[in-house]
């Protein structure tokens, strides 16, 4: 007993020694940040609950984190838990972490026969059998516990603490009284840099009614965004580059025009709600960002190819904006228990060559929508149920030439 007392001991001063936590109640096991619900929910309700407090459900990517997590919930009497990870096909190719980093043929620990998307696209850990923690197929309205994961940070004194970064919460301002206002608390208007960080901004206004939020950007094109505090473009969720302004806004709800979570352009000078972020510890105002010179990413050309196209991103008829002289299918897929959503920028195509929407992953699904010619700009949106829309652009007419086809970007919305 004295042994084990002073085992935990020294576990508890190396990880102390080191300064990383974790926030909301999550315990931090290796460098990660995880947490065991063990009230069964279906997949959606599960990342739904994650999603809710910033985070995913927990992934692991090696072989020693994979064994942790079994430990992780030994003793709680859960067998079975959610994970981040889905696959549309049977090929571990075909599956994909939550927070989109790394893939499982780099490691994985399926059973054997696995992945089977023909039993379930979600997957679940199981803690018993041998070796344990293997990793399953499931239907993903089935009801089973799950662990969630945070990032893991630093100790401040903030009361919103993520991922090595302090966030505040401010109201109504204009855009440069809001960037004075941040600076003043040695932070910048924030910058968001990943999914995971976009989430975890919307989630902090989860018990709001605000409609969109400030953040500190301003995009100076579509495919452009520059950030006050200076930091590299890396990562956009821009889905309506506007005329009313060139300030970023996020919106935390659904409307007609904007996704809970996707950004606008609006304007510089209304009063806004906004968000000032500073990195942990820095307290001492002396640093001033570098400027801004990154350069934009450059958007891979739409074409058609074979494969899966993870959101965001654009695609294109064959050949666009040239005559199209063939069919093409896309499937579009984005993570967890989010949904696809798809805006047509452009259609000029011959009414007989349609283009099909299909709420899955293949033209089995049931049909979204049959989407003929418009003739011109047009700005139509669906959206899916689940997380994987199929398009299929069927090449019936023969044209030869007239026709440009159609361009269309899809979105991953919550
Ligand atoms: C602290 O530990 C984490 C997780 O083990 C590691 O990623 C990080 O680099 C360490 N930081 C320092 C300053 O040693
Ligand atoms: C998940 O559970 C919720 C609440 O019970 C239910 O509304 C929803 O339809 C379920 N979704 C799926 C995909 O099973
Ligand atoms: C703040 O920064 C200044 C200039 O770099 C330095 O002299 C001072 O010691 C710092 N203060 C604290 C509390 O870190
Ligand atoms: C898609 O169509 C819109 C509207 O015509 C156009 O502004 C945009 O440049 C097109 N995108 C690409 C990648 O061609």
């Amino acid at each position: 007993m004295k042994l084990l007392i002073f085992l935990s001991f020294c576990l508890a001063t190396v990880s102390a020694g080191n300064n990383t936590i974790c926030t909301s109640g999550f315990t931090l096991v290796n460098s990660k940040c995880w947490k065991l619900y063990p009230d069964p929910a279906n997949h959606t309700i599960a990342e739904r609950t994650c999603t809710n407090v910033g985070g995913t459900l927990f992934m692991t990517k090696n072989a020693i984190d994979n064994r942790a997590l079994a430990s992780f919930v030994d003793g709680s009497g859960v067998s079975h838990v959610w994970m981040g990870l889905f696959c549309i096909g049977n090929d571990k190719s075909f599956c994909y972490f939550d927070d989109q980093k790394g893939s499982p043929t780099t490691y994985n620990n399926f059973a054997p026969g696995f992945p089977n998307s023909g039993v379930g696209r979600c997957v679940y850990y199981s803690v018993p059998g041998s070796p344990g923690g293997q990793w399953i197929n499931g239907d993903c309205t089935e009801t089973l516990s799950y662990v969630c994961e945070l990032p893991p940070t630093q100790p401040d004194i903030c009361d919103i603490n993520f991922n090595n970064n302090c966030y505040f919460r401010l109201e109504d301002q204009p855009f440069s009284t809001a960037q004075l206002e941040c600076q003043q608390m040695c932070g910048n208007l924030v910058s968001i840099h990943s999914a995971e960080e976009n989430r975890f901004i919307t989630s902090i206004y989860s018990q709001s009614s605000y409609d969109s939020i400030r953040i500190g950007g301003i995009a100076t094109s579509k495919d452009f965004i520059v950030w006050t505090d200076g930091s590299t473009m890396d990562y956009s969720n821009l889905e309506v580059f506007g005329s009313s302004g060139n300030c970023l806004w996020l919106s935390l709800q659904t409307t007609e025009y904007h996704s809970k979570g996707s950004w606008f352009t609006g304007d510089c000078t209304t009063p806004k709600h906004f968000v000032c972020k500073r990195p942990i510890g820095d307290l001492n105002c002396s640093a001033t960002p570098p400027p801004p010179t990154s350069a934009p990413p450059t958007p891979n050309p739409p074409t058609c190819s074979t494969g899966t196209y993870m959101a965001p991103g654009i695609i294109a008829s064959p050949n666009y904006p040239g005559q199209y002289r063939s069919s093409c299918a896309y499937t579009l897929a984005t993570y967890g228990s989010n949904k696809i959503r798809i805006t047509f920028n452009y259609i000029y195509t011959s009414n007989s060559d349609v283009i099909s929407m299909y709420d899955g992953d293949s033209g089995d699904a049931p049909l979204i929508y049959q989407q003929y010619s418009t003739y011109g700009t047009t700005l139509k949106t669906y959206i899916s149920t689940g997380n994987t829309m199929y398009v299929y652009f069927k090449y019936n007419s023969g044209a030869t030439s007239g026709y440009s086809g159609f361009n269309a970007t899809f979105y991953s919305v919550f």
